[in-house]
């Protein structure tokens, strides 16, 4: 059994290290599920053109699943420069290199002008950033008006995550994200708590096989789900 060095307890910012450690469970591991999550935030948004902001995007494979489904650009952002070394590799490799670039930016102070993403995507980033609220602010800030956020975390589904669960623990990893479904209540509490300090008022909360995540909508002028 070899041990995958990946512990999600201690991280802070992918070093040069770590970085490779998260690419190769993303690619090896993980790799069944972006198709999987691509399709969920298709049918949950429908948004399918403009600029997608992939926030957090380590090695880019969100990004690059959905943009084999859409005719979407696409914006791989994170703050670890050593991840997306990984990520243009990966993105090189698709063939997608016209439709997907990277960016270092933090969530929490992204290097984009305002209303400029018509849909924002994150996946596992969150649990890291220092102050969740501002970074709402933030992404409803670059999101255009009609434009769509899903944010959250997940492996796609409860047998997907049975089965990485299992590859993880075969790999001798010390492994954070087991299949909580017992947390789906704490979860939905704690989203609440998270929007109502963002100044969200109005959202949806999905937390169910799929993970948890929040969907929000930027409506125009006129109001809408978000503040
Ligand atoms: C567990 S990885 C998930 C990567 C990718 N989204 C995926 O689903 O495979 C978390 C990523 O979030 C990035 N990240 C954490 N905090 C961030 C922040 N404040 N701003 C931008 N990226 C951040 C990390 O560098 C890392 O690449």
């Amino acid at each position: 059994m070899s041990n995958s060095g990946w512990n999600s307890k201690d991280y802070k910012k992918f070093d040069e290290q770590r970085a490779k450690e998260y690419a190769a469970i993303a690619n090896e591991v993980f790799a069944p599920i972006y198709p999987v999550i691509a399709r969920q935030i298709m049918e949950r948004c429908g948004v399918d053109s403009g600029l997608c902001i992939d926030v957090g995007c380590g090695p880019a494979n969100l990004s690059l699943a959905l943009a084999q489904l859409t005719s979407l650009t696409f914006c791989a952002m994170d703050f670890s420069p050593h991840i997306l070394d990984f990520a243009q590799a990966n993105i090189d490799r698709s063939g997608l290199a016209a439709r997907v670039i990277t960016v270092v930016g933090d969530v929490h102070r992204m290097p984009l002008p305002d209303a400029v993403a018509s849909l924002i995507i994150s996946r596992g980033s969150m649990r890291f950033w220092r102050n969740r609220p501002a970074a709402f602010r933030e992404m409803w800030r670059v999101l255009e008006p009609g434009g769509k956020g899903y944010v959250g975390g997940g492996l796609g589904s409860s047998l997907l995550a049975e089965e990485i669960n299992q590859e993880m623990i075969r790999r001798g990893a010390d492994w954070q994200n087991k299949p909580k479904p017992h947390a789906r209540k704490n979860d939905t509490a704690e989203w609440q708590k998270i929007m109502a300090k963002a100044g969200f008022s109005r959202y949806e909360i999905v937390c169910d096989d799929s993970g948890s995540w929040v969907y929000f909508e930027k409506e125009g002028s006129q109001g809408g789900m978000g503040n």
